[in-house]
């Protein structure tokens, strides 16, 4: 087995094949077709069971941000695994209800935008956690909460207002971000929420960024956080929990993110060291982890249509996925790692910008990769476990692709299937004149 870190280690060739545990993936799109996303569950059960090996016997709780993928199949898994969510719509709470409700998981609503019916929803499902992000917000919950005869249960989000480091787009810690409060409007917040009869504070909130790669930026987020429940403590508001929020990155062409050990036994020490110096319990700790937990457990596999060689050398690979399937790169100029199913050793090798069919120039998927490509080639895109099929749509009348998984226990299902015209034009009515 050749090791990639781009891949987790349920993807590898076996005599230049590319195979999921015991699986070809050319065998796989025969099945299904192409686009088509492939899942690991054992890549997920490992992330979860590596993740957990660190916090043994620790006051934390892991919560899936449940927006990386919303798959009703992973919810299941990840809920088996004992973890709980972190939903920020109706939608991804009744997602979550609807594969995990047996097993009672903590659900934490976060978002910046929850909408009255939705507060009403969280609060009937007796949700764990509201985590508010205005005072508005807080207010409009006390009243929800009045009205349900309960008091709701809430974290104020804190904007710490740290740089992650992370493409500006999936910052969310810095002043100028839309989300939380300040930390002088947050003090405020809190006196206010102390107030209200029908709220119950129960923790501070705080989330910095998605793929974030160094552990600075966390260090620096939670002891604010830390520094921030001491004030309240001065001010009598005491706090039992903090959610430190997601953003722990993944390796998508050559970086070094903090490994589970390094990243808990990092946060978990200052959090420890704190708790001593002020000679009190330590808080429960939330993580809300999206892409450490599913981000290397898919693939994206398509099928090369028409190669377009120009005079100008650049060479085309126009393939059968495109923006609508992945994003990624056209939003964030993202970097997914391409791997030929089968691999052709001693062929020609060239740079091919790998693009897809939609009339957009910035629909494209890889740009100047040196590969060996034929037509009709399958390629996997990697590191398409997270936000991929949860950011898909249907630009250009695509139909969004099938989803498999294949199972820890050796077989293979479909954990969503291919759509079809009618889904597309479901809901649409045509003006009968
Ligand atoms: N908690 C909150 C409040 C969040 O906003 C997010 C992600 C998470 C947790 C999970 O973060 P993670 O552990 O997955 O980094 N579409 C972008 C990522 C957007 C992330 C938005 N918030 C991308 O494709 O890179």
């Amino acid at each position: 087995k050749m090791k990639n870190n781009q891949l987790s280690d349920n993807f590898f060739y076996r005599n230049d094949k590319l195979f999921c545990d015991e699986h070809s993936l050319s065998g796989i799109a025969k099945s299904y077709g192409t686009p088509l996303f492939v899942y690991s569950e054992s890549t997920i059960e490992n992330n979860l069971k590596n993740m957990r090996s660190e916090i043994i016997n620790k006051p934390v709780d892991l919560c899936y941000a449940v927006k990386a993928n919303p798959s009703l199949s992973l919810i299941k898994i990840i809920s088996s695994l004992d973890c709980g969510f972190d939903v920020v719509s109706g939608g991804e709470l009744r997602r979550v209800l609807s594969a995990a409700a047996k097993l009672k998981p903590k659900i934490v609503f976060s978002g910046v935008g929850k909408t009255i019916d939705e507060l009403d929803f969280a609060l009937s499902c007796g949700i764990s956690c509201i985590n508010v992000e205005s005072i508005s917000e807080l207010k409009k919950l006390n009243e929800r909460a009045k009205v349900a005869h309960l008091k709701a249960p809430i974290s104020i989000r804190i904007n710490p207002d740290i740089d992650p480091k992370t493409h500006p787009y999936i910052s969310t810690g810095l002043r100028e971000n839309k989300f939380g409060l300040s930390i002088s409007a947050g003090y405020e917040a809190y006196k206010l929420a102390d107030k209200l009869e029908n709220l119950k504070v129960i923790g501070v909130d705080c989330h910095i960024g998605s793929q974030i790669i160094e552990i600075s930026p966390f260090i620096d987020a939670t002891e604010k956080v830390l520094e921030f429940v001491s004030n309240l403590e001065d001010l009598n508001i005491s706090i039992d929990e903090i959610n430190l929020g997601g953003g722990l990155g993944i390796c998508y062409k050559s970086e070094h993110p903090p490994t589970a050990k390094h990243f808990f036994s990092t946060i978990l020490n200052k959090v420890e060291l704190w708790a001593h110096c002020k000679n009190k319990k330590t808080p429960r700790i939330t993580f809300e982890f999206g892409r450490s937990i599913v981000g290397n457990s898919g693939l994206l596999i398509c099928k090369v249509i028409h190669l377009k060689e120009t005079d100008f050398g650049k060479n085309f690979a126009i393939v059968d996925a495109a923006m609508n399937d992945i994003l990624r790169p056209s939003l964030y100029n993202a970097y997914h790692e391409v791997f030929p199913l089968e691999k052709r050793e001693g062929k020609q090798i060239k740079s091919w910008d790998i693009v897809g069919p939609i009339c957009e120039s910035g629909d494209w998927l890889a740009k100047d990769r040196l590969l060996h490509i034929e037509e009709g080639a399958l390629l996997a895109f990697a590191s398409a476990g997270a936000y991929c099929s949860s950011m898909s749509s249907n630009y250009n009348s695509r139909v969004k692709s099938s989803e498999v998984l294949v199972r820890t226990a050796g077989d293979v299902v479909e954990i969503k299937k291919r759509e079809n015209f009618h889904d597309l034009i479901n809901g649409e009515y045509l003006l009968d004149y």
